[in-house]
């Protein structure tokens, strides 16, 4: 009779367990990918069966296995856990938190726990994976002789293995500049040695160029290389520009006509333009050549041929327009000059004529008073 009993007892036991087992499962995510430095939600579902029982409490573990965070539905002050992690809004049966910001150690196995009254849990696990991107400046132009700075970074230092830079030029040519690794000194090619420098940093890693020389132009990538993730890149180009110093220089090429020539020296080519104020008193518009030279620059010539007249009137400039510049430069055509060496030879006439009229009056004293 007892044993009977007692074996009732066990079948009804077996057979609630059996359909708590059918009361419910979670859902969650398998695999996720979360950006570094961001808030970042992860959630899980309770989905039921009919007439299933009351969900009592929900339990977060973290990668450790320790408890993140726990709450009884329905009860916002029933909710304690860690600092990093709050519970997010969700609806009926699902459980959300989020990490308020991710960082290299969020990365593994979260699992949350669904307690259901007296028919034990359910629960589910979510793998994390932290990721993060490479930011790499924007496009950079340097002056050729300065300095150029060019960086890249990576959210995730504690993966990376080792950064190395390369350079692509203009001509599709590709080598290695500079690499920095793990526990040791930044390394630089030997061609670029004494004027690149590297950080020493794997999260942002700064290639420091100087003097620059035009043929550092090109793109610049920097290669991170990181455990699981494998190579990551990003990349950064260079314009090196050479600024102009534009000289004038004229002569008179016959009679009242003066051909005048503004040059630039700069890469890319400088922009020349005449101004003569408001006069047109130029023999038809100025002429300009370019010549490329080896070196990547290009010599513009502007030359404009004006009556010589018009010097006296009017001053003349030459403005070269240049992308490296902010503003363009003017070179007058020494017309005032030429007025200051007017003031100045009849400043330096009187005043010697002054001299000598000075001289011979005291002469004059002198002998009068020598004769008496
Ligand atoms: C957490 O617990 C699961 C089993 O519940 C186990 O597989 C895993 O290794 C544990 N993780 C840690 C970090 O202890
Ligand atoms: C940078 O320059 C390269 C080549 O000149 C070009 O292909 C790329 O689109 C530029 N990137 C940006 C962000 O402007
Ligand atoms: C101006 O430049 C041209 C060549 O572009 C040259 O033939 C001419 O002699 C130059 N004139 C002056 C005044 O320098
Ligand atoms: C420019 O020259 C033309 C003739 O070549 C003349 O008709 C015009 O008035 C002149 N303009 C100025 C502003 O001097």
């Amino acid at each position: 009779m007892a044993e009977a009993s007692f074996r009732m007892v066990l079948q009804q036991c077996v057979s609630i367990l059996m359909v708590a087992r059918l009361q419910g499962r979670v859902t969650a995510p398998e695999r996720l990918q979360a950006p570094v430095e961001r808030p970042f939600t992860l959630s899980c579902s309770l989905i039921r069966d009919r007439g299933a029982e009351a969900l009592t409490q929900v339990r977060w573990l973290d990668v450790q296995n320790q408890t993140l965070l726990t709450y009884r539905p329905g009860d916002p002050d029933s909710v304690s856990g860690q600092q990093h992690v709050e519970l997010a809004a969700s609806p009926r049966d699902t459980s959300a938190i989020t990490i308020k910001r991710v960082g290299f150690r969020d990365e593994g196995c979260y699992t949350c726990i669904f307690h259901l009254q007296a028919a034990g849990s359910q629960q589910g696990t979510t793998c994390l994976t932290v990721n993060s991107r490479i930011t790499a400046d924007a496009n950079q132009t340097a002056v050729s002789g300065k300095q150029a700075t060019l960086s890249c970074s990576y959210g995730l230092p504690e993966k990376v293995q080792q950064v190395r830079w390369r350079h692509t030029s203009g001509q599709g040519e590709s080598r290695e500049v500079a690499s920095y690794a793990k526990r040791s000194d930044p390394m630089i090619e030997p061609p670029f040695q004494g004027r690149v420098w590297l950080s020493a940093s794997l999260s942002h890693s700064q290639l420091t160029i100087q003097p620059v020389a035009i043929q550092d132009e090109g793109c610049y990538t920097c290669l991170y290389e990181t455990h699981r993730e494998g190579p990551r890149s990003s990349t950064v180009c260079l314009s090196t520009y050479v600024l102009p110093k534009p000289q004038v220089s004229y002569k008179t090429v016959s009679p009242g006509v003066i051909e005048a020539n503004c040059t630039a020296l700069s890469r890319p080519p400088a922009e020349i333009v005449w101004n003569v104020e408001r006069d047109n008193r130029t023999m038809g518009p100025p002429v300009t050549v370019q010549q490329s030279h080896a070196d990547g620059t290009t010599l513009v010539v502007s030359t404009l041929t004006v009556q010589s007249a018009l010097l006296k009137d009017v001053s003349i400039k030459c403005l070269v327009h240049h992308r490296g510049l902010e503003s363009a430069i003017a070179v007058s055509m020494n017309t005032k000059i030429g007025t200051a060496l007017a003031i100045l030879i009849s400043v330096t006439t009187v005043a010697a004529l002054l001299v000598m009229a000075l001289c011979i009056c005291l002469w004059k004293c002198f002998l009068h008073k020598d004769a008496e």
